[in-house]
C-alpha cells in the first residue's frame, strides 16, 4: 500500500510538472508573439531602425555580389535601384548621418567603380553618387589565403577581427582538420552545461545541394562548398517552459564558437540562416534524417579556400551605438 501511494505521488508530481511546463511555454510563446508583432522590423518598416536594417540588407546583397566567385559585370541592377530608393526615402525622413546608410552609399560607389567601363549609361546612379560626393568607395578586401588566416595565433582581439565568412571554396577539408575544429567548438558554454548542440556533417554532394536549395541563401557559391554543417539543439535538454528559446540560444553560442574553431583551423565557412517555413524545416529533417527532437539552429557551408579571394567588408556599428549604460558610466 505504501509503495503504491509513493508511486502515485511520484506520477502526480510528474504530471503537475508537465502541466506547469506546458502552461509556461504557452504563456511564453504568446508573450513572444505579441512582442514580435508589436516590434519586428518586418511589420514596422516605417520606423527608423527597421528602415535602416532594410538598407543594410539591401547593401549586403550588393556587397556579396561584389565579392562573389565568378562575378559577372552588370549584376544586381534591380538591387541597385531598390537600394537607391530606400536611401532616398530614409534620408528624407531621418537625415543623412546614420553610419550604415553612409556605408550603403559607399557600396553603391564601389559598384559604380567596378562598372566604370560598362557600356550602358548609369545616369540615375551617377546622379545619386554626385549628390553625395563626401562618401568614399567601400573597400572590399582582396586577400590571399595566407593573409586571411594570418592572425590564427594572434591575441584574441586580432584573431576575432580577422574572422569573416568566406564564400569561396576550392577543395575538400581533411577529415582530421574538421574533427579538430569540431572538438574545439565543443568548448562552447551551455546552460547548466547541458550541451544541447549537435552537428550533422553533410558530405554527400546531392544531399548538400538539396539542403542548400531548401535554405536559399547560397546562390553563386554553395555549389563549391565541400561540406554543409547543420547545427541543431536537442530539445530534450530543455527543462522547463520558460526555457523556450534555449535551443536557439545554446545552438547560437555553439555556432559562434564553431566559426572561430573553423577559422583557427584554416577552414573557410559561411554561416547560413535557417529562417524557413515549417514545411521546409520538416523537409530538411526528413531529407537528412535529423531526429525530430533536434531543432535546426543554423547551417554552415564550408571548405578549404582558394589561394586568393574577395571578402565582404561588413563594417560594424561603433560600440557607443550598441552599448547602453544603466545607472552610471563606469567613469
Ligand atoms: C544568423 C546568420 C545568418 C546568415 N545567413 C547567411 C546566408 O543565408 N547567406 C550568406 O551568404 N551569408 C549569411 N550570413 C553571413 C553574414 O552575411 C555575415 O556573417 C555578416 O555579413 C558579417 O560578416 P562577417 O561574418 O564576414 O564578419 C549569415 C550570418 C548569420 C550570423
Amino acid at each position: 500500500m505504501i509503495v503504491f501511494l509513493k508511486n502515485l505521488k511520484r506520477r502526480l508530481e510528474a504530471a503537475l510538472l508537465r502541466m506547469k511546463a506546458r502552461r509556461e511555454a504557452s504563456r511564453g510563446f504568446a508573450y513572444d508573439k505579441a512582442q514580435f508583432l508589436a516590434h519586428a522590423g518586418a511589420l514596422h518598416l516605417d520606423r527608423k531602425a527597421a528602415a535602416c536594417a532594410e538598407i543594410v540588407m539591401g547593401y549586403h546583397v550588393l556587397e556579396k555580389g561584389l565579392t562573389m566567385p565568378r562575378r559577372r559585370l552588370g549584376f544586381g541592377k534591380g538591387a541597385v535601384l531598390h537600394l537607391m530608393n530606400l536611401i532616398d526615402s530614409f534620408e528624407r525622413r531621418f537625415g543623412t548621418d546614420e553610419p550604415p546608410v553612409r556605408h550603403a552609399v559607399s557600396v553603391l560607389r564601389a559598384y559604380r567603380e567596378l562598372h566604370r567601363d560598362w557600356p550602358e549609361p548609369m545616369k540615375r546612379l551617377d546622379a545619386f553618387l554626385a549628390a553625395r560626393p563626401d562618401v568614399p568607395s567601400a573597400l572590399e578586401p582582396h586577400v590571399t589565403r595566407e593573409e586571411f588566416f594570418s592572425a590564427k595565433d594572434a591575441p584574441f582581439p586580432a584573431f576575432a577581427a580577422s574572422r569573416h565568412v568566406c564564400r569561396h571554396f576550392a577543395g575538400p577539408i581533411p577529415r582530421e582538420t574538421l574533427d579538430a575544429a569540431l572538438a574545439l567548438a565543443s568548448t562552447a558554454p551551455s546552460a547548466c552545461n547541458r550541451q544541447h548542440a549537435r552537428v550533422h556533417v553533410i558530405d554527400d554532394p546531392s544531399l548538400r545541394e538539396r539542403l542548400f536549395a531548401l535554405q536559399g541563401g547560397t546562390r553563386g557559391f554553395g555549389a563549391d562548398a565541400d561540406k554543409a554543417l547543420v547545427v541543431t539543439a536537442d530539445l530534450s535538454a530543455v527543462r522547463w517552459g520558460w526555457e523556450r528559446h534555449d535551443a536557439y540560444v545554446n545552438g547560437g553560442i555553439f555556432v559562434m564558437n564553431l566559426c572561430y574553431a573553423l577559422h583557427y583551423h584554416g577552414i573557410a565557412h559561411c554561416i547560413l540562416h535557417w529562417s524557413v517555413e515549417p514545411a521546409t524545416d520538416r523537409e530538411a529533417h526528413r531529407l537528412l534524417g535529423i531526429p525530430e527532437n533536434e531543432a535546426i539552429a543554423q547551417v554552415l557551408a564550408c571548405g578549404m579556400p582558394p589561394e586568393e579571394f574577395d571578402v565582404a567588408a561588413s563594417p560594424r556599428r561603433a560600440p557607443e551605438e550598441i552599448v547602453t549604460w544603466h545607472g552610471g558610466t563606469g567613469k
